[in-house]
């Protein structure tokens, strides 16, 4: 069946050829079920690549993204890249220039809490309420990752430029207001406007965006007040928008808080459909091999690739409700808790690949 449905499947290291494996074996499930022929593909990435190929992006694997619709990565790190020259290890190597020369500018992270492990989240019972769930939109080519860098001669101070130029504020504001939009028509625009100028640009750019978007309402928090707002209040948010290392900094403290690193999905985005999908989790190389990862991330990140990237939407809901289905009775170990089944990293994806089957239209 030549649909043109072609993932590059980038299983990186550490943990993520066991987590991989689940979300391609559910990914598999959906396609059958809904007769939609997602094809799949193999390349190595990170520490994988570089001592399987001699680079942590090999020529290859570029290539075969590049002929494919979207990549499902698992996760790139491992100790025994430290021995690399920064500029060729796993992050700085393969995943920067990945979501650089893809263009995936807008990094969608949802921060959503299940019902069925609220007590897992850190944060007490009052401040969860019925729960939250608000997606943060971080740039993601920009910024200090990717300003200009320098050091003196002697090497006694080095910089990293921070720059933000109207286009590239531009489209990432888009995004979160079409986000929010399909979601609870707000967006709060985060930046550090009253001490960096990036930043005031950032926040005239989001309010010239916003012209076209006066139907969805919009709030600007600095930084420092937002990492607090996520612990007193989550419930207020419903899209935030910001820059490519706040995100990173606010999208890690949003999980946390949520009680499920492994359950959080991510999705990188440009202007077109092809899309970079993969958990917000690292690779975790101590529980490499042990099958007692949680696979479930990277299952959601499946079936974000299956919303944005192909536009099936039943694919992703069925995906989404097996997961809710499975661990009302079934955990992995990072989720366990009394009176619930211990499973590995193999049995869940199994649980949820047959759950998708299972369920009805
Ligand atoms: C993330 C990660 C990466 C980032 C690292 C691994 C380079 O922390 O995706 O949030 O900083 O963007
Ligand atoms: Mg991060």
């Amino acid at each position: 069946m030549a649909l043109n449905r072609k993932i590059a499947v980038l299983a990186g290291d550490g943990i993520g050829p066991e987590i991989v494996q689940q979300a391609v074996l559910c990914l598999k499930a959906v396609s059958d079920k809904h007769s939609i022929g997602l094809e799949f593909e193999h390349a190595y990435v990170g520490y994988a690549g570089y001592e399987k190929k001699g680079q942590c992006l090999p020529a290859e694997t570029l290539e075969l993204c590049r002929n494919s619709d979207s990549i499902l990565l698992g996760a790139v790190g491992d100790p025994r890249a430290d021995k690399l020259p920064p500029a060729g290890q796993p992050e700085r190597g393969a995943l920067l220039p990945l979501r650089k020369i893809f263009d995936l500018y807008a990094n969608i992270r949802p921060a959503k809490i299940f019902p069925a492990l609220i007590d897992a989240s850190p944060l007490k019972r009052e401040i969860i309420g019925d729960g939250f769930d608000f997606v943060t939109v971080r740039e993601l080519t920009g910024d200090v990752y990717f300003g200009k860098k320098d050091l003196d001669e002697k090497d006694t101070w080095r910089s990293d430029l921070m720059k933000y130029s109207r286009p590239e504020v531009s489209r990432i504001a888009k995004k979160a207001f079409e986000l929010a939009r399909t979601r609870r028509n707000k967006v709060t625009s985060v930046d550090k406007a009253n001490v960096l100028y990036a930043s005031v640009l950032w926040r005239s750019e989001v309010e010239n965006v916003h012209k076209q978007f006066s139907d969805v309402s919009l709030e600007h928090m600095y930084v420092d007040n937002c990492a607090m707002q996520i612990v007193k209040n989550p419930r207020q948010f419903d899209v935030i928008v910001t820059g490519n290392l706040f995100g990173d900094i606010l999208s890690d403290e949003s999980s946390i808080v949520t009680g499920s690193l492994g359950m959080l999905p991510s999705a990188s985005l440009g202007d077109g459909k092809f899309g970079l999908y993969e958990p917000i989790h690292g690779s975790a190389p101590k529980y490499a091999g042990q099958d007692v990862a949680n696979p479930i991330a990277t299952i959601l990140s499946g079936a974000m690739m299956l919303r944005y990237t192909f536009g099936i939407e039943e694919g992703a809901k069925d995906i989404e409700g097996a997961v809710e289905a499975v661990i009302e009775h079934n955990r992995t170990k990072d989720i366990m808790s009394e009176g619930k089944k211990l499973v590995g990293t193999n049995e869940m994806g199994k649980l949820v690949a047959k759950e998708i089957i299972q369920r009805g239209d």
